[in-house]
């Protein structure tokens, strides 16, 4: 998919460029071309390495940009909505996040999983531990990957263990800035969980942490579930909306990212368009938990830009092909087709912009780093049954995104390294 230039902060489909026969020349680990084969083949030194990719087609890496490493083993829990989910299933087991071993040992399994489901970058809550971010970005950088990680911020309403402090979240956090922040390909994002588990004094020192690290990201959740957003009425009076809450401790702007947003005022709307802050629409988390339905069509309306995440363990899968299709179906509930080309858009170069990652991943544009995955034809039989009667590229797209998941992604190549294979 191509730059859409002037769309900078959109969600408008990209003009998207697709080669039949195609090669992507990597050098380096960067992007040197992207083009028709036929046209590049004869300006290839003689020892370039060659890999062919039958029945394939070769996308930039998705990106999710809403997913918590440590709820690996919360995944597909039975039977509750937001605040129970957290209190009977996702505190227990971030409780376990202490111990150094037990981190590794996650975070290896979880960026295994991504890999394999074709994912090179994600936005990363890890836990109130500060050695569970520690620990994350360990793994991530030995494999090279782009991610962005923060420890929770959480000093009310959970268990006392899974606690800390306005003071000891603000030293934490600042002190993980300074050891992962830009070191290598890593990039560290601020983490208070959501404005019901921090006093105002926390969210304050949240906003410290942005004012003073102007390059780091701010991550949170905002507006999933009625219930949720009626409790952070309660805690906090004194403002507008729940949006009113993090702008009022300086929490918006264009590096922050805010999780699901399904319930917000148009006054919220606005104020998240003027501020140039981004969503996460996560549609298999909001359909599994039972939060609601993402308005697509209001972001556009409003012009706020928009990525997918998976959110596991609320969601129910690794894979953004099967976010994909959990969202298209969230639009078609209400009457919005969200077409195979923007899916694809949101799914890489709206996911890059999203965490203002643009510069360096998203497409194939000269000079940036070379994550892209294979995505197989032939992945399964009713896959190849189905293609085989497809005409267009955007239907052939779709038919992937509908029917794909794990296995439909064969290889996963990082700064032009393969790194997982279904071989
Ligand atoms: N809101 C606060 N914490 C969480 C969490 O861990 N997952 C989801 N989906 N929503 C939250
Ligand atoms: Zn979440």
């Amino acid at each position: 998919m191509d730059d859409p230039g002037q769309e900078a902060a959109g969600n408008r489909e990209a003009p998207e460029r697709y080669f039949e026969d195609g090669l992507l020349v990597i050098e380096d680990g960067h992007v040197i071309q992207c083009g028709r084969a036929r046209d590049l083949l004869g300006e290839l030194p003689d020892n370039v390495l060659i890999y062919p990719h039958p029945d394939a087609l070769i996308v930039p890496g998705f990106i999710d940009t809403h997913v918590h490493y440590a709820q690996v083993d919360v995944i597909a829990s039975y039977g509750t909505q937001l605040i129970d989910w957290l209190h009977n299933h996702t505190f227990p087991v971030e409780s376990g996040f202490g111990d150094r071993q037990s981190c590794i040992s996650t975070a290896e399994f979880f960026i295994e999983e991504l890999l394999r489901n074709g994912t090179t970058t994600a936005l990363v809550f890890g836990t109130v531990h500060p050695q569970s971010v520690d620990a994350f970005f360990d793994v991530a950088g030995a494999r090279n990957l782009r991610m962005v990680c923060g420890k929770v911020m959480m000093d009310r309403n959970a268990p006392d263990d899974l606690l800390d402090t306005a003071q000891s979240g603000y030293e934490q956090s600042r002190e993980l800035i300074k050891r992962w922040h830009g070191k290598g390909r890593l990039g560290y994002a601020v983490t208070p969980r959501f404005a019901a588990t921090s006093t105002g004094e926390q969210l304050a020192l949240a906003g410290q942490l942005l004012k003073e690290n102007q390059s780091v990201h701010l991550h949170t959740h905002l507006s999933e579930n009625r219930a949720e957003c009626k409790w952070v009425g309660d805690l906090f009076p004194d403002r507008a909306d729940y949006l009113d809450v993090y702008e009022h401790y300086g929490l918006l702007g264009k590096r922050s990212v805010f999780a699901h947003g399904i319930y917000l005022s148009d006054r919220e709307w606005n104020r998240l368009a003027e501020s140039e802050s981004r969503l996460s629409f996560c549609p298999t988390s909001n359909l599994f938990i039972g939060s609601g339905l993402f308005r697509l069509e209001s972001a556009d309306q409003y012009g706020v830009p928009v990525g997918l995440g998976t959110d596991v363990g609320g969601g129910d899968s690794f894979s953004i092909l099967r976010t994909i299709n959990e969202a298209y179906k969230v639009q078609q509930l209400q009457q919005v087709n969200l077409s195979p080309l923007r899916s694809l858009y949101l799914a890489t170069l709206g996911g890059a912009r999203v965490l203002n990652l643009e510069q360096q991943i998203g497409n194939f544009e000269k000079g940036k780093e070379a994550d892209f995955i294979v995505l197989d034809y032939r992945a399964t039989p009713l896959l190849e049954r189905r293609l085989a009667s497809c005409r267009s590229l955007a239907d052939k797209l779709f038919a992937i995104q509908m029917l794909g998941d794990d296995r439909a992604v064969r290889e996963t190549w990082i700064m032009g390294v393969q790194q997982s294979s279904r071989h």
